[in-house]
């Protein structure tokens, strides 16, 4: 059967293109400050979106101005963030249209002080097809940076708003590899939530996978941790099991977080029915709870702020790896 030439409409890479030369020239010289993070696993359920919203939250809590951006047509951010009741929700509209149509990629607000959301939703189907496009059009491309440019949409969309913020938060979406390519090209560094189950383990080998791919435009990209979430066992024997798993799907490569999520099923749900991230929720006293709940909610709580800490002090060691790399050239 003979194929048809099928003539794609798609968006203009000129600009894509000219943010990624330039972002590869700043990386060389040292001038590019890591402060995107992306969350990220090829398995769904395993606590992206909630560790997204808690993350987001206790690192505005602190002072610092943080964009959370949900690259997800799910758009779960609503229920975690209450944002849906505070007429934040645009169903990814805004987000779709910075993608697509060249409009700044602009928040719809602020969903706490010191933090502002882009959410997610259906409309970014329109972002997922136009990325099967771009990438059917690259595959017939010789120019080897034709081939590439089109995993830069976000990173390029991003660009000239990284300076308004001190971190940036990427909440992926587990089933789109499109998407996936695209936040790790955007970002700085991954953190990588995951269950100890032999899928969700799966998962993460797939993200290794993405991750080297995203690297050859990315050179800088960094693995800032892996967290153990919504983990049923305490015992330090068990946790150490997993955590020898995590680094053999890895390579040894994985800096598994000391700080793990526990298990809290009703504590979870308290959270998304009132839109609140834990360390909010478990200190709420008009919110109608089960004392058993608040007592979850108070631990759950704990985890997350001590894992925001961590988190941050990954991102400094790396950070000061980076200036000494740059001391010594
Ligand atoms: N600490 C916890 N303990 C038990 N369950 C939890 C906990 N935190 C969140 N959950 C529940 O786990 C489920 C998955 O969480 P979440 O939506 O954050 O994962 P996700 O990786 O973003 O999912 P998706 O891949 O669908 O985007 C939700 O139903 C949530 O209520
Ligand atoms: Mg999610």
């Amino acid at each position: 059967m003979a194929l048809r030439t099928v003539k794609l409409g798609v968006v203009d890479l000129k600009q894509v293109k000219a943010v990624l030369r330039r972002r590869l020239q700043l990386m060389s010289e040292g001038v590019h400050d890591r402060k995107v993070i992306v969350i990220v696993n090829g398995k769904g359920g395993v606590g992206k979106s909630s560790l997204a919203a808690a993350l987001s939250a206790a690192l505005s809590k602190t002072g610092l101005k943080v964009l959370l951006v949900e690259i997800d047509e799910q758009g779960n951010q609503d229920e975690d963030l209450g944002t849906a009741a505070s007429g934040l929700a645009d169903d990814g509209h805004a987000q779709a249209a910075a993608l697509l149509e060249g409009k700044p990629f602009e928040p719809v607000g602020e969903a706490r002080p010191n933090l502002s959301v882009i959410p997610g939703g259906p409309a970014l189907q329109d972002v997922i097809e136009e990325l099967y496009c771009q990438r059917r059009v690259a595959v017939n491309s010789g120019d080897p940076e034709d081939q590439f440019a089109w995993m830069g949409m976000y990173a390029a969309a991003i660009d000239p708003v990284r300076h308004l913020y001190d971190v940036i938060i990427l909440d992926v979406a587990p089933g789109s590899e499109p998407l996936q390519l695209q936040a790790l090209v955007a970002g700085d560094m991954t953190l990588v939530p995951t269950r100890s189950d032999p899928s969700s383990r799966k998962g993460l080998r797939t993200v290794a996978r993405r991750f080297a791919q995203a690297r050859q435009l990315n050179p800088l990209l960094r693995l800032l941790g892996v967290v153990i979430f919504a983990t049923a066992s305490s015992a330090t024997r068990v946790q150490k099991k997993i955590k020898n798993q995590l680094a053999e799907d890895l390579n040894g490569a994985a800096p598994v977080m000391d700080q793990t999520i526990r298990h809290v099923e009703a504590a979870a749900v308290a959270c998304r029915t009132h839109g609140a991230v834990p360390q909010e929720l478990a200190v709420d006293t008009t919110a109608d709870l089960d004392p058993a709940v608040r007592r979850s909610l108070r631990a759950l709580a704990g985890d997350y702020r001590s894992l925001a800490l961590e988190v941050l002090q990954a991102k400094a060691a790396l950070d000061q790896e980076t200036t000494q790399k740059k001391g010594a050239a």
